[in-house]
């Protein structure tokens, strides 16, 4: 049998490739290509059948591996498609300047002020409101005359401006035959805590002023001659939607784009400045791609089906659709290296119509096919495993016979791990005796927010899955009896020591995780009786947690503000 990775590397941030645009969740890249590493050799087809935000594909091409990325979400199989094409770097800052001088003068005056120092006039680079009284709060700006660098209360001409554009408006958009999506918000999960607070088109996160921005920009991009240059225009202009709508907020000093998990419109919301937010996100795509020519270059050949990577010189096919029923023989993928979505962890398709409705029309996602938990969708957690686990049966279907699917995953829920795992028993898959490693969170990220809501997992688990011709084999020799030894142990000693629910969690799933794999196929009655009972566990000591939770909160966010 192939040997499982022994550990993990720590995680490393994201190279400049990833940060070109964003998408949910990334997975750390140097974790992945680790695991490429170990678990193939050059030419080798790697698969990922949830391949979201690239890394998987990325690293296979950067170790010349062939690979194949599959993905429900356009939004996904679009960005991964961006971070591996080439792009001639050159042409593309001749081609930008080009369009700054068509469209730069026109947008900045948008934003135009005035210096308080020097008296000229200035550009402003975000102007901050408060949502419930609709006042400006402030406006900075940089002076290119006499060098100053000031955030300043708003004067009568920067309020006299706001409100010209506002009122011109619907005549501008009219005169310019300029375009942006007029697409209605859907209910959703996420989207609900929009329209609950009557917020019902998309384009109404965002002020009239960075609308026209942004339509008067996209329309002259669609303008572009050459195709490359066009798309990583487009590709830009995409990027920079994170940092254009009224998500935006200061932290702190410091300004920060959309960077939840959820819609969300801060009480004090950035407006920022068009142009100069794409012309840093272009800064961005020319590191990204400057990388990516680097460590891909001539090696990324895009294939049109999978046949073209079997016989042909094409390294990479990248396909968006749902992933159980994938276009490729029996036993032809040499690896499975893939981040599933963790239960409702994170709504991908609801959350990517932000950016899909401006790069398709004004559609909106399809997400029937989608792996998720979410009420609107109707998929609780038995319609998430169904999904799930039609996926691992089709790797396991395409995966050569011996081989492995190695895949990260983690959830608060053990229901929701359990529901991966029995997902993947039932396929086939057995766990490798050495297939379970926790991986610690890239560091510098776990104070974001998103991770600070405690009770939010910020590590995952590897697990390597053997697609084996042998029947099942048991590899744990724990019954169920003395499972719950050992969990009531660990709660017990959870609740003595400082030890928080996640890093409990962390430390009884190591138990539970090899547990479940090993019955899921043979005894689903104790694979159900484990998961109840260390929930009741928990259950008993939620009081105990929640307070913990609340005191250790506490102090982050004190800490998170000191650091601004
Ligand atoms: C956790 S993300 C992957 C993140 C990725 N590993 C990375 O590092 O960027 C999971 C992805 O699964 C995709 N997905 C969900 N259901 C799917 C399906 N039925 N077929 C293919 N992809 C699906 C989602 O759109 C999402 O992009
Ligand atoms: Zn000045």
């Amino acid at each position: 049998m192939t040997s499982a990775v022994p550990q993990v590397v720590e995680a490393k941030p994201h190279t400049p490739v990833y940060t070109m645009h964003k998408y949910f969740a990334r997975r750390p890249w140097n974790v992945f290509n680790e695991l490429i590493t170990h678990y193939s050799t050059a030419e080798d087809i790697v698969l990922d059948p949830f391949c979201g935000g690239g890394v998987t594909v990325v690293e296979s091409l950067k170790l010349g591996r062939k690979t194949v990325g599959v993905d429900a979400n356009p939004l996904a199989t679009y960005v991964t498609e961006m971070e591996c094409k080439p792009l001639n770097l050159h042409f593309f800052q001749q081609t930008l300047l080009d369009l700054g001088q068509k469209i730069e003068w026109e947008i900045s005056q948008l934003y135009r002020t005035r210096c308080a120092r020097c008296g000229s006039e200035a550009v402003a680079d975000w102007i901050e409101w408060d949502e419930a009284t609709g006042r400006m709060l402030q406006v900075k700006y940089d002076c290119r005359k006499c060098g100053t660098s000031r955030m300043g209360i708003p004067k009568p001409h920067d309020l006299k401006l706001a409100k010209q554009i506002n009122e011109n408006f619907a005549k501008n958009v009219r005169q310019r035959k300029l375009w942006y999506p007029k697409t209605r918000i859907p209910i959703g999960d996420k989207t609900n805590s929009l329209l609950s607070k009557n917020v019902n088109f998309f384009y109404e996160l965002f002020t009239k002023r960075n609308l026209l921005g942004l339509s008067i920009l996209l329309g002259e991009i669609n303008l572009v001659e050459d195709r490359e240059c066009r798309d990583f225009l487009k590709f830009a202009f995409s990027s920079s939607l994170k940092w254009a709508s009224k998500q935006s907020h200061l932290r702190g000093e410091i300004v920060e784009g959309w960077a939840m998990h959820a819609y969300w419109v801060y009480p004090k919301s950035l407006e920022i400045n068009v142009w100069n937010t794409f012309r840093r996100r272009t800064q961005a795509i020319l590191r990204g791609k400057r990388y990516s020519n680097e460590q891909i270059g001539k090696f990324f050949t895009p294939a049109e089906n999978f046949n073209e990577l079997v016989i042909g010189n094409a390294s990479c096919l990248i396909l968006n659709q749902n992933s159980t029923k994938l276009p490729f023989p029996e036993n032809s993928v040499d690896t499975i290296i893939t981040d599933p979505p963790y239960g409702g962890n994170v709504n991908y398709a609801e959350l990517s119509d932000y950016w899909h409705i401006w790069l398709n029309e004004g559609k909106i996602i399809d997400k029937k096919s989608e792996v998720i938990i979410n009420k609107t969708q109707e998929k609780g957690l038995e319609e998430y495993e169904s999904l799930l686990s039609a996926v691992l049966k089709e790797c396991y279907r395409v995966l050569k016979p011996g081989r492995c699917l190695v895949s990260t995953f983690n959830s608060r829920d053990i229901r929701v791990v359990a529901s991966f795992i029995t997902g993947a028993a039932n396929a086939g898959f057995t766990l490798h005796p050495e297939g379970l490693l926790y991986q610690d969170p890239i560091r510098s990220y776990t104070t974001t927010f998103h991770a600070m809501q405690i009770g939010a997992f910020v590590g995952d688990f590897v697990f390597t899955f053997v697609k084996e011709n042998a029947r099942h084999v048991s590899y744990s020799r724990q019954s169920l009896v003395e499972l719950k030894e050992t969990l009531v142990a660990s709660v017990a000693g959870a609740v003595a020591g400082e030890i928080t629910e996640p890093q409990l969690r962390e430390q009884a799933y190591r138990s539970l995780i090899p547990f479940l794999a090993n019955k899921a196929r043979v005894d689903r009655v104790a694979c159900k009786e484990a998961v109840d009972f260390f929930e009741a566990k928990m259950k008993e000591r939620e009081q105990h947690f929640g307070q913990l939770r609340k005191r250790i909160v506490a102090k982050r966010k004190r800490k998170f503000s000191r650091r601004g």
